[in-house]
């Protein structure tokens, strides 16, 4: 029988990616979304790719109740929690309303997997774990965790820290800690991608925004960073690649014969300037962005990408796409969304 595997936050960008990842693997997820975060366009584009709905149930993660009645529901073999809130600046500004969602989120569901007696995790953390990086900027995952910027980093700190505590005190769980870089770009059939509500806080939903005319012109911030062109350098991953990376962690997770409590870096290996993704995005689809320098961004780190060597190894996993393939496929998403 198909194994079901729970995903918290299965409607939002990477969740959704995941969702149709997993059926084409075999398996069964189940979505736990309350759509305050994600548009419920994203399932006509599940149901497009997929030829069905996948199962989904509309709790949120922070009601206890909810979540442990689904748990009886269903025999879980794996949960994938992603319902956590994203937006670095809100965060600063909003801080409790972070802190309550993602920090209350991860212990519901680590309280429900306990009760229940499901074992495999897959949490979704971030590079920003790392902070600045000293010296060396391709990260391992044994570069030292730095202390996070903003409150948004430090539920991704604090998550890691809770679940290590929590698998000292059960190390019958095995867990994987996936470290995301910087996720771009939307599924090839361009029936689901990135849904930003408001004002895009990341580049490439600002880019595309910007060339359909939906935002007047992007400003680059910063153009005296210590870098190749003075703009930052992130490692701009494809959420399909990511995506797959979540099904490899799970099929890790289930040939443990033990407890385990692992992290691995999700990213291409290779660092990109911010001036190489516009440059990327206006060489591929042939049209010419409206966008100039502004000032820094306070809290931007100035140069992190990942090394994968780990990944590989453990789970068998590498990117397959590029930044090229990541704009267009960002793209065409945008163009459908404003069909
Ligand atoms: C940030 C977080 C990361 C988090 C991600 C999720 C930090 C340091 N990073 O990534 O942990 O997972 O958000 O949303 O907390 N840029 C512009 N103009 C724009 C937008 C962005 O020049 O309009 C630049 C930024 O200055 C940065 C790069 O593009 O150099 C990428 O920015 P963004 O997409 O926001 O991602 P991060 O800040 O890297």
């Amino acid at each position: 029988m198909s194994k079901f595997v729970l995903v918290t936050g299965g409607a939002g960008y990477i969740g959704s990616h995941t969702v149709v990842s997993l059926v084409q693997n075999g398996y069964t997820p189940v979505i736990v979304d309350d759509f305050r975060n994600a548009n419920r366009i994203v399932l006509k584009g599940l149901e497009s790719i997929l030829g069905k709905l996948p199962l989904l149930h509309e709790i949120d993660v922070c009601d206890q109740k909810s979540l442990d009645a689904l748990f009886k529901q269903y025999t879980f073999e794996g949960v994938i929690h992603f319902a956590a809130y994203k937006a670095v600046g809100e965060s600063v500004s909003e801080p409790l309303k972070y802190y309550r969602n993602n920090i209350l989120g991860l212990v519901n569901v680590l309280e429900c997997m306990i009760k229940n007696h499901v074992n495999n995790f897959v949490f979704s953390s971030s590079c920003t774990v790392y902070g600045e990086p000293q010296g060396q900027k391709e990260v391992t995952e044994s570069t030292p965790k730095l202390l996070p910027e903003s409150p948004y980093g430090y539920t991704k700190w604090m998550g890691e820290q809770i679940i290590a505590d929590t698998f000292r005190s059960a190390p019958q769980l095995r867990i994987m800690n996936l470290r995301y870089f910087n996720p771009v770009g939307a599924h090839e059939s361009a029936l689901i991608g990135e849904f930003p509500i408001g004002r895009p806080n990341n580049l490439l939903p600002f880019i595309t925004q910007t060339a359909i005319g939906k935002q007047e012109q992007l400003i680059v911030f910063g153009n005296n960073y210590p870098t190749k062109d003075g703009t930052c350098v992130r490692d701009f991953i494809h959420v399909v690649d990511l995506a797959e990376a979540h099904v490899r962690a799970l099929q890790y997770l289930w040939k443990q014969s033990a407890g385990k409590l692992d992290y691995l870096n999700v990213g291409t290996g290779k660092g990109s300037t911010v001036l190489e993704l516009i440059q990327a995005f206006e060489t591929k689809t042939g049209l010419k962005l409206n966008w100039k320098f502004g000032p820094r961004r306070e809290g931007d780190v100035v140069e992190i990408y990942a090394n994968v060597d780990s990944s590989f190894k453990k789970i068998a996993w590498k990117a397959q796409r590029t930044i090229e393939d990541a704009v267009m496929d960002a793209w065409n998403w945008e163009k459908y969304l404003n069909s």
